[in-house]
């Protein structure tokens, strides 16, 4: 039988095989250190999951909640935006709760693609970016994703030549999965042009508040008249560490809030309401949650480059995110990033994401999380040291870390 016209449109995860491998190798017994997925390992705030304790104890809240998000929680996401930004939303035109920014992304696709529609997508990038459009019956075309002087000569080509005219063009700072960081005079200049060819701006910023240096990553609302053509996307899952409780937000043009807040409606009743009110204390919360994790994921930044730099393999310390976006080493460059990744997990028990599996411009990269702690990352910097030692005497001389494989 033939597949679905959708499901065609979804090749399998490429993440999937070497997420199958590991799998392979921890039933051998096999210490697997796994730094592939994006899945945040550190516990939500204590007072975070204590509201949502009492919360449910409720049973009002045990209803329907309201799609588009309860008030409290856009006016304090609005809050948000204005405090870290200065920039100023409306919460009942300006403001969506989703269900994960992911969750959001894809149905602002649903809400604003007709089929054939042309969106203008980074390569590499998270895969919902490109796919999200996909299944809405939308075509991708890729353009760069460093945020520099690079960026803007493909663009301009992309526009000119795609037929029929893009509708969006997707950013995505700081990147996943490069961990690129933009400027606000970068984002101005895309607005610029995007205004110029009235095209959607979408951003996705995950990663806001995951950053290393002084400069904080920026919105690009922060841009003016940015909000006539841009939504941008947050999420709690990396900020709190509330991966699992799929709140996230979705901001900027009222026309597409408006457009994606009806999409919602048809189909979901919003997040379970102890877990919304639980997400407006956080937002409304002093900082130093957050502050907490980013200095965590920060040493853990400064420990995977001292300890993969010591084995031999040097990687540019990220500026932001919670991602290593590492250049597979020279004498692994032909076998492309799947087969290194595999090698990796098979030779050195180490699991990473091939950077293939973020587009085809990802091949020469795997990217590395700091999902594991300090203590963790050191021991993968051991296993790879050795792993890199004995492949210097040719692949046939790798060995395995545990001889029972
Ligand atoms: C760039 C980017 N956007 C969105 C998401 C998904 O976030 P959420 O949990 O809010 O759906 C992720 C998660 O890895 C991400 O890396």
């Amino acid at each position: 039988m033939e597949e679905f016209h959708k499901v065609r449109r979804l090749p399998p995860y490429v993440f999937e095989q070497v997420n199958r491998l590991k799998a392979t190798a921890r039933a051998a017994g096999a210490d697997i250190i796994d730094l592939g997925m994006g899945n945040p390992d550190l516990p939500t705030p204590q007072s975070i999951v204590d509201k949502l304790c009492e919360v449910v104890r409720d049973p009002r809240t045990h209803r329907y909640s309201t799609s588009k998000g309860i008030p409290g929680l856009r006016r304090a996401q609005a809050h948000y935006y204005a405090r870290r930004f200065g920039v100023k939303l409306n919460p009942d035109t300006e403001v969506v709760a989703t269900l994960g920014s992911k969750e959001g992304f894809a149905n602002m696709a649903q809400a604003i693609t007709a089929p054939g529609d042309v969106v203008l997508c980074p390569n590499p990038t998270y895969p919902i970016h490109a796919f999200g459009f996909l299944m809405a019956g939308g075509v991708i075309r890729s353009i760069s994703v460093e945020p520099d002087e690079r960026f803007f000569a493909p663009l301009e080509r992309a526009v000119k030549h795609s037929i029929p005219k893009p509708i969006a063009l997707i950013l995505n700072y700081p990147s996943n999965p490069t961990a690129h960081v933009a400027t606000l005079d970068f984002y101005k200049d895309v607005i610029a042009f995007a205004r110029k060819h009235d095209i959607i701006v979408l951003s996705d910023l995950a990663y806001s508040e995951i950053y290393f240096g002084d400069e904080q990553p920026p919105s690009v609302l922060q841009v003016d008249g940015a909000k006539d053509i841009a939504v941008e996307f947050t999420s709690m899952s990396k900020t709190f560490s509330m991966p699992g409780w799929r709140i996230g937000f979705a901001v900027g043009n009222e026309r597409l809030i408006a457009a994606l807040a009806r999409v919602k409606s048809y189909l979901d009743y919003g997040a379970f309401t102890p877990i919304q009110v639980a997400a407006t204390q956080a937002l409304n919360g002093d900082g130093s949650d957050i502050e907490e994790v980013r200095s965590i994921y920060h040493k853990r930044r400064d420990v995977l480059i001292e300890s993969f730099g010591k084995a031999g393999w040097d990687i540019t310390p990220p500026e932001a995110t919670m991602f290593a976006w590492a250049k597979v080493p020279e004498a692994y460059q032909s076998m492309g990033s799947l087969e290194f990744s595999k090698l990796l997990v098979e030779k050195a028990d180490i699991a990473v994401a091939p950077g293939i599996g973020f587009g085809e411009q990802g091949d020469d990269y795997v990217r590395i999380a700091l999902v594991e702690n300090e203590h963790r990352i050191r021991q993968a910097g051991r296993n790879l040291k050795r792993f890199l030692a004995s492949a210097e005497h040719g692949p046939d001389n790798i060995v395995s870390l545990n001889a029972h494989r």
